[in-house]
């Protein structure tokens, strides 16, 4: 069976040399390819919306060190949330909605075992890339299995306006704690405390952040959320409660050095029994699903925002935004929609 958009090219984006800082539109390259044709038990897939993540500056990096890694001339990664076009498996159909790790590209072609069915009455279609994808699902576990904040604990997130800072408040707040984000703009902070709950909001930017810190939590900080490491994490550790701990979710200022660094504060973890401890969020990917349906009833009842910055544009218009992320535009989870969507 097909559904209508069958028609056009597939534009494929690839890396094209080794970025050199934030990566730019001149280290990817847009070929432009036929839609590709499927064989038996196989689906076409045609993505709506590309995910951008911060994550991928890590694997473009000139290193073995990590997971997994993009070479020159390997397509860029993506999981795209997209629609069935046409297909020969019988678990898919269709018009079926499905998330779907095949790159970043118009149209995939896969056996299934790989794609995950999305069901819109739970969340809009770019939801399940951002606050009810991967992002939320990693502050959702960072939050209620990991760190456990209790009413009146202080829990500080940093990177707080991006994908998974804007989940990670949102629930340290319904687990009952007071909440500040560490985020680089005066219109962020002010975002952050009226849209999303936030208690207090500090621009990294201002000179006395870290005075604004302290007196904002003169009890010290219960848990820090980190998502992006560097100077931000090394100042907050001189805060940290007794028995604090300091979730390592992610080092957004490290990805792009040429020399990555640690936290010189370390020291304040030993006097004050902290811990400092590493997540990864496919440890728990058994309970996607029952953390699904806990956040769709938190969206109905109005107790949950997914907040998302969309950029329209095709394949080619993916290195922008994802510069743009590096750059601090978004507020929520960076996405670009395709024509597909509109
Ligand atoms: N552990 C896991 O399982 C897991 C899963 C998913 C993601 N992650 C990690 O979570 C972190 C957030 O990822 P995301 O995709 O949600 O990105 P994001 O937070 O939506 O975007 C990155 C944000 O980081 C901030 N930033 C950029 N450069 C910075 C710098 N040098 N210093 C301080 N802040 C900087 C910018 O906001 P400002 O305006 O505030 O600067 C930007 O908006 C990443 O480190 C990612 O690797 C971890």
């Amino acid at each position: 069976m097909s559904e209508a958009k069958n028609e056009g090219t597939n534009l494929q984006l690839f890396l094209k040399r080794i970025p050199q800082g934030v990566a730019g539109p001149d280290d990817f390259e847009v070929r432009e390819t036929e839609i590709p044709q499927i064989g038996d038990q196989q689906v076409l897939v045609q993505a709506h919306y590309l995910s951008v993540d911060a994550a991928l500056r890590l694997i473009v990096r000139d290193s073995d060190e990590f997971l997994f890694r993009i070479r020159p001339g390997d397509m860029i990664n993506n999981t795209f949330a997209g629609q069935v076009i046409e297909s020969n498996n019988a678990d898919f159909h269709a018009g079926d909605y499905v998330l779907a790790p095949l790159g970043a590209q118009n149209f995939g072609v896969t056996n299934g075992a790989d794609l995950e069915k999305i069901d819109t009455s739970q969340a809009p279609l770019s939801g399940w890339l951002g606050g009810f994808g991967t992002s939320g699902l990693t502050a959702y576990f960072a939050i209620f299995e990991e760190c456990k904040p209790q009413p009146g604990q202080t829990v500080v997130v940093n990177g707080a306006a991006g994908a998974v800072g804007t989940m990670a408040g949102q629930f340290a707040k319904l687990a009952g704690a007071t909440v500040i984000g560490i985020t680089g703009s005066a219109q962020k902070c002010q975002w952050l405390t009226e849209e999303l709950g936030y208690d207090i909001a500090i621009n990294y930017h201002d000179r006395d952040w870290f005075d604004q810190l302290e007196a904002a939590a003169p009890e010290r900080i219960d848990v820090i959320f980190d998502n992006v490491g560097g100077d931000i994490l090394d100042q907050s550790l001189k805060h940290i409660a007794t028995r604090g701990i300091v979730l390592l979710c992610g080092s957004t200022s490290q990805y792009a050095q040429d020399e990555m660094v640690g936290p010189a504060n370390y020291i304040w973890l030993g006097t004050m029994r902290a811990r400092m401890q590493g997540f990864v969020v496919f440890d728990y990917a058994d309970r996607y699903a029952d953390a699904r349906r806990r956040m769709a009833q938190w969206i109905a009842d109005g107790q949950l925002k997914l907040p998302e910055y969309v950029i329209d544009g095709d394949v080619g218009d993916f290195p922008r935004a994802f510069q743009g992320q590096y750059e601090g535009k978004n507020l929520g989870k960076m996405l670009v929609r395709l024509p597909a969507a509109r």
